[in-house]
């Protein structure tokens, strides 16, 4: 058998590589596990029950209709107008399984090979794996103090071949939310090239603020200009029901849906029920996770305030702790020992950077606060 050599040539899934490495253990004491962002606690109440009701309805056993459930299209069309303030409609909303997919379908009907994107510095690892199986260049942004990607810098970047803008806020690897502001002057600088501004918000729940994400959808124009990424996996603790959305104008939902019917005809029935009963029932349930997650970040950085181990936090939000270890080692070898000797599995920075800086993401929202505490301690061992 042969393979495409593209596909032989792409990274292995950082997260499975990772998870590879405990097989190498040989202590006994409990993993803390900070690699894939995972909920550390289950769903509402009130979505659990409606999987388990919608369960004996054959009729959810079906697929779907393609763009999605019409009381999911609109139910997340009022939440978005909600906490933004701006204008999205039913229609606006492609419902998908997940918010991976959402990328994927997205930058197939965008971009083909040979052309590129202008992306963030460090960079989404699975939205670089897309664009490598697609042979689409992506573009490092240069980044202002505080990891905030430059928008004037990023002019320079934009050529004939440039078809999008991607951003992730708050970001994946290191949790910074890219201010309103900014986003809008990425937003100018996409329409006055006529390019998509791709925006990843996964973690928008999870900002240290109730004020919106952006102002995006205030121009009643957006929909020639922005396409805003969804999932509904860290928002309803539901990451194995699949669900995300695409919410962009005709021309961009009706190219991705093309791509959708190939690859997985509709999102599941099943997990697009559980996102409206979360829609409609659980919005002090979803205020009072992302305070608990907002909780568990304070309580990291004070654990990493003492730079434990001589490991230093560089960024953090949403789930995630951006963090540079000590010493000289490659990072795969600083992994190996993190897990090993310190039963730790974080997720290697090289997965997101060009270079290796020596870098790890720690998911800290996995741990509940006394795991957090022993991070710090098992951090603490390294230099001794
Ligand atoms: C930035 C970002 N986008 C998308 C995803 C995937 O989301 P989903 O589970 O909805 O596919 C993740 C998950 O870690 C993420 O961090």
């Amino acid at each position: 058998m042969r393979f495409s050599p593209t596909i032989t040539d792409l990274m292995t899934s950082p997260i499975s590589a990772a998870h590879a490495l405990v097989h190498h253990r040989v202590n006994t004491r409990p993993l803390l596990d900070v690699s894939q962002a995972a909920p550390s606690y289950p769903p509402p109440q009130v979505v659990i029950d409606a999987i388990a009701a919608a369960a004996s309805d054959p009729s959810v056993a079906t697929y779907a209709p393609q763009p999605g459930l019409p009381a999911l299209r609109s139910a997340f069309a009022t939440d978005l107008s909600n906490a933004y303030g701006g204008e999205v409609v039913a229609d606006d909303v492609l419902i998908t399984a997940g918010c991976n997919q959402a990328f994927c379908i997205v930058a197939s009907a965008l971009a083909g090979p040979g052309d590129n994107m202008l992306v963030q510095d460090p960079f989404y690892f699975n939205h670089g794996m897309w664009l490598d199986v697609e042979e689409i260049e992506g573009r490092r942004i240069p980044n202002d103090d505080g990891l905030i990607p430059n928008a004037e810098a990023s002019a320079a970047l934009i050529d004939e071949r440039t078809t999008a803008i991607v951003l992730v806020s708050p970001g994946n690897p290191t949790g910074v939310s890219v201010p309103p502001e900014r986003i809008a002057e990425f937003a100018a600088l996409a329409k006055a090239n006529d390019l998509a501004l791709i925006i990843d918000e996964t973690y928008r729940s999870f900002r240290p603020t109730d004020a919106p994400a952006h102002t995006l959808f205030d121009d009643p124009a957006w929909r020639d200009t922005v396409i805003s990424l969804h999932s509904f996996s860290k928002d309803l603790a539901i990451p194995g029901y699949r669900v995300g959305a695409v919410v962009a104008g005709e021309p961009a939902r009706l190219e991705a849906l093309k791509i959708l019917d190939c690859v997985a005809i509709c999102a599941p029935p099943i997990g697009q029920i559980a996102c409206i009963a979360g829609l409609e029932h659980a919005t002090e349930w979803r205020r009072e996770q992302a305070e608990r997650v907002a909780i568990h970040q304070q309580r990291f950085e004070s654990v990493m305030a003492d730079r434990p181990g001589g490991f230093e936090l560089v960024a953090a939000g949403a789930y995630f702790g951006w963090v540079r270890y000590p010493g000289t080692l490659a990072t795969d070898d600083a992994l190996r020992k993190l897990v090993v000797d310190h039963d730790v599995l974080a997720i290697p920075g090289t997965a997101f950077t060009e270079e290796d800086e020596h870098m790890l993401r720690i998911s800290f929202a996995n741990l509940d606060a006394e795991q957090i505490d022993r991070l710090g301690e098992r951090l603490a061992e390294w230099s001794t």
